[in-house]
């Protein structure tokens, strides 16, 4: 009877630990998977986003090393223009020598306000000093 009495016991205890398992398996399943499915999804703009807050780059140097990269004519400009905005991006001789040809070059035949091409950015436009300053801030 008692030996009976013991197994009944080291049920229990087997079936109370193979509940908390479970328990802990849900609770996996719960709140682990979903962060992993939305980190996922959604890695490559968290990764472009961490990485550019990181180097804090002005949009400027981002969009001629990323998504403007194939209109950029020559690496060097892009260590150029951020040599410009590291001395404080003024309207000075090395902007209308270097930065501005650059532009005028590479870039304001889509970004000009009366551009006509057909990928065109006329609501960006950087073909004066004016214009091409709002993108040269690291929080621009
Ligand atoms: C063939 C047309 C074209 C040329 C040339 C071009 N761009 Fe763009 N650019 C666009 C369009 C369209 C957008 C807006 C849509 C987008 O983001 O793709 C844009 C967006 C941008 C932006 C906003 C941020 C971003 O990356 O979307 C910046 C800054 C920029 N361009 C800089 C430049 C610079 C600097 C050059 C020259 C090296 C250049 N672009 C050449 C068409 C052009």
């Amino acid at each position: 009877m008692e030996h009976k009495d013991y197994d009944i016991v080291k049920k229990r205890l087997f079936a109370g630990l193979m509940f908390t398992a479970l328990v802990g398996v849900l609770f996996t399943l719960v709140f682990l998977l979903p962060h992993y499915s939305t980190t996922g999804f959604n890695s490559g703009a968290a990764w472009a986003k961490e990485s550019s807050t990181a180097e804090s780059e002005p949009l400027i140097i981002v969009s001629m090393k990323t998504t403007m990269y194939e209109y950029v004519a020559d690496d060097e400009d892009i260590d150029k223009m951020a040599h410009w905005i590291k001395e404080g991006s003024k309207n000075d001789t090395f902007f209308r020598n270097e930065i501005f040809p650059m532009m005028k070059n590479d870039c304001t035949s889509c970004h000009n306000t009366s551009s006509t091409m057909t990928d065109a950015a006329p609501e960006i436009p950087l073909s004066r000093y004016e214009d091409l300053k709002k993108y040269t801030s690291a929080d621009s």
